[in-house]
């Protein structure tokens, strides 16, 4: 794993969505390499890891601007604070809602809005003035989702392919400076997001675990290395990226058909199990 040395030029990561999930095993794999970084979690409990001697949980509803501002205050601090070297930012919060408009909770709809676009706009923009001293990476964890409309999930996917598309002209923007970013799509992977979006059953479970779906700790490790390869954009796993290459092929109209009779097939899966 000999990328992995690359991870000694940060002093401070910040990552959010760190108590479960892929944000987790985010964590733990930089623990490996980095054990004695500034490290802090941003999410509403507390990760259940050791978060290492450096390391520090900002307890927060990133779905709250307030909130945002008061906790981007605290970091401008922690990075202040901070030895000599590189920020890495990453924004991994997120949660999905599955179902049909109008039944879906339309105050979720927008809280995850603001979680999944807003927070992830107004923390990067907040902390941006100290990472462009420093040099560094923003990591946006986007979604195979972001690659087409998704029925039964538009929102989620909507959100998506704007942290996707936002995330990839900001790196743009960035050219020439001592920071750039990286946007991370996974397809299904094993974690809490599938019960917080309303599954009853994850999807992968149907499929059989056909190679179809990755763990977190996959995830985890190969943003880890797109970090160090300095790749702008990575579909996690060979599957994913090839649905995504032919499926950016297709009409955009007929993606979405086939999309739609794909997701409301689970969802009446879903019913017949309630
Ligand atoms: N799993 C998949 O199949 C999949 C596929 C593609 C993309 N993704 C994306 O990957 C990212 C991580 O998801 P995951 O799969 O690891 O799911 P997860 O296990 O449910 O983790 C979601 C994380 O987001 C945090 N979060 C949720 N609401 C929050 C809020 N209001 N404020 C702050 N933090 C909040 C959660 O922490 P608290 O609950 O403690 O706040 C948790 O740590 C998400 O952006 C998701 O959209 C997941």
């Amino acid at each position: 794993m000999k990328h992995l040395t690359y991870f000694n030029r940060f002093s401070v990561i910040i990552i959010t969505g760190g108590s479960s999930g892929i944000g987790c095993s985010i964590i733990k794999a930089i623990q490996t390499v980095a054990p004695d970084i500034t490290l802090c979690n941003l999410s509403r409990s507390k990760p259940d890891i050791f978060l290492g001697k450096n390391g520090q949980h900002f307890p927060v509803d990133l779905c709250d601007a307030n909130q945002v501002a008061h906790t981007a205050a605290g970091l401008l601090n922690q990075i202040d604070a901070a030895p000599a070297g590189e920020v890495l930012l990453i924004n991994n919060s997120g949660f999905g809602d599955y179902g049909r408009m109008p039944e879906l909770d339309i105050d979720k709809q927008l809280s995850m809005i603001d979680l999944n676009v807003r927070a992830v706009v107004d923390l990067t923009a907040r902390l941006l003035p100290p990472m462009l001293e420093r040099g560094g990476v923003i990591v946006n964890i986007a979604s195979t989702a972001a690659f087409q409309p998704t029925p039964f999930l538009a929102t989620y996917g909507a959100t998506k392919a704007f942290v996707r598309n936002w995330s990839l002209a900001l790196n743009e923007d960035l050219r020439g400076t001592k920071l750039r970013t990286l946007t991370v799509c996974p397809g299904p992977t094993q974690s809490n997001f599938f019960k917080a979006a309303g599954f009853a059953t994850p999807p992968m479970k149907k499929s059989g675990n056909k190679g179809l779906d990755m763990t977190s700790e996959e995830v985890a490790a190969r943003t880890l290395k797109a970090i160090a390869k300095g790749q702008a954009l990575v579909v996690t796993g060979w599957m994913n990226h090839c649905i995504t290459f032919f499926g950016s092929k297709m009409p955009l109209v007929a993606v979405t058909r086939i999309g739609g009779l794909i997701l409301r097939k689970m969802r009446l899966e879903q019913h017949r199990a309630q």
